[in-house]
Formats: C-alpha cells, sequence, structure tokens
C-alpha cells in the first residue's frame, strides 16, 4: 500500500495513488520505481460438463463439434487434462498449468478417475474380480493396472450400470476392459477426477474451479 500512495507505481505509464484502483491483470502495464512488475498469474482451471458427440482437440479436420465450441475465448490458451472419447460425456478439466495437467494425468501420481459405465448384458462377479485384479487388454496385450470395480445396479434395458476408478488413463481404457470381459460400454459418463465431482454441473457447461478446488484436485 505504501509503495502506492508513494507514487511509486504506476500503470500504462501513469502514477497511481489510489489503492483501490482496478487493474485488469494481463492487459494493464504496471511498474514499480520505473521497473516493469512481472505478475504472478495463478493458474486457470476449468471443468467441463463434456457431451457426447465433441472431440477433445482443437480442431477437428471432419469439422466435428469440439469441446472449445462449449467454452468462451479466454484471455489465455487452455488445453484438456488428458481426452475423453467422442461418445464419452462427463468432467473434463482444461487448464493453463502444464505442471497441474503432468500430474494428473502422469500414472505415477495415481489420481483417481471415476466413471460411470453402462454395459449390455450383467457382468458376474467374478467377471468384475478380473477387471479389479488387471486385465491384458486383448487388442494389444497392454495390461491394466488394478481399479476399483462394483455395481451399481441393473439398468432398465437389462444391462448393468458399473462404477471403474481407474488410476490409469489408456486411448479407450473403460470401453476396452468392459469388452474384454464381453459387455459392451453403451454408455460412459466420466464423474470424478480426483476429490473433485461432476456434480450438477449440466451438459456442455463449464466453470472456473476455485484455488482450493486445484489444490484438491490430486
Ligand atoms: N475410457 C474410455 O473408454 N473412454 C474415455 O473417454 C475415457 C476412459
Amino acid at each position: 500500500m505504501r509503495r502506492i500512495a508513494d507514487g511509486r507505481v504506476r500503470v500504462d505509464g501513469r502514477v497511481v495513488r489510489n489503492p483501490s484502483f482496478r487493474v485488469e491483470l494481463g492487459r494493464a502495464r504496471l511498474e514499480l520505481d520505473g521497473e516493469p512488475v512481472r505478475e504472478r498469474r495463478t493458474s486457470l482451471v476449468i471443468a467441463l460438463h463434456k457431451p457426447a458427440g465433441h472431440v477433445t482437440t482443437r480442431v477437428d479436420p471432419g469439422g466435428r463439434p469440439t469441446v472449445y465450441d462449449l467454452i468462451p475465448q479466454l484471455d489465455r490458451f487452455v488445453f484438456p487434462v488428458g481426452r475423453l472419447d467422442r461418445d464419452t460425456r462427463g468432467l473434463l478439466i482444461l487448464t493453463d498449468d502444464h505442471r497441474l495437467g503432468q500430474r494428473l494425468t502422469d500414472p505415477l501420481h495415481h489420481v483417481a478417475k471415476t466413471y460411470h459405465a453402462h454395459v449390455a448384458g450383467v457382468p458376474a462377479e467374478d467377471a468384475l474380480e478380473v477387471l479389479r485384479r488387471g486385465i491384458t487388454l486383448p487388442d494389444d496385450g497392454t495390461p491394466t493396472r488394478p481399479a476399483r470395480v462394483r455395481s451399481l445396479g441393473v439398468a432398465k434395458d437389462g444391462g448393468a450400470w458399473l462404477e471403474i476408478v481407474l488410476t490409469e488413463g489408456r486411448n479407450r481404457q473403460v470401453r476396452r476392459m468392459c469388452a474384454a470381459i464381453g459387455h459392451d460400454v453403451r454408455d460412459l459418463v466420466r464423474v470424478a477426477i480426483g476429490s473433485l465431482e461432476l456434480g450438477d454441473l449440466p451438459a456442455g457447461e463449464w466453470r472456473r474451479l476455485a484455488p482450493d478446488e486445484v489444490a484438491r484436485l490430486g
């Protein structure tokens, strides 16, 4: 405050002595004693409820809608943390913070991603146990890590809803795991990343995360 009152601070070249003077960060040129002030920017982290049908890329050569069609032009570029398939719905985080992005996707950090999968038919308990222990994906032979898997109940169409919690993110992993036990996925929703839940954020809507939510992400 004193530095402002002493007239040592300039905004866009003009001395400002009023400590309540509003400055648009990222746009205003700030100087202290004639030296530019580098602002410490807080990360921008947004949660998007991705609907089915949108692809998780910046531009789609096929002209399909992308997740960027759902968020406004922001003052910085945000990238998606991991991907959701075009047909998968649910929680997608976008951020400008590369360190956060790495932490959330690095398998060594074990950040849990929780999915609800509607599968065809009702898997037997021993089939769920196979998924829990980890399975070798038949299409390319990769082993999956142990996962938390539980049944959420039988669906109206005779299929079942499963909750699957992964700490890794292989391409189409939930779909491939379920296909490997003979129960194709009909619908897939990511309902949480770490402790952050999708909650009642409506499909196609986004919101900026508060700093304490970002800190709890994982
Ligand atoms: N697993 C899948 O099969 N698809 C996703 O989009 C995410 C996890």
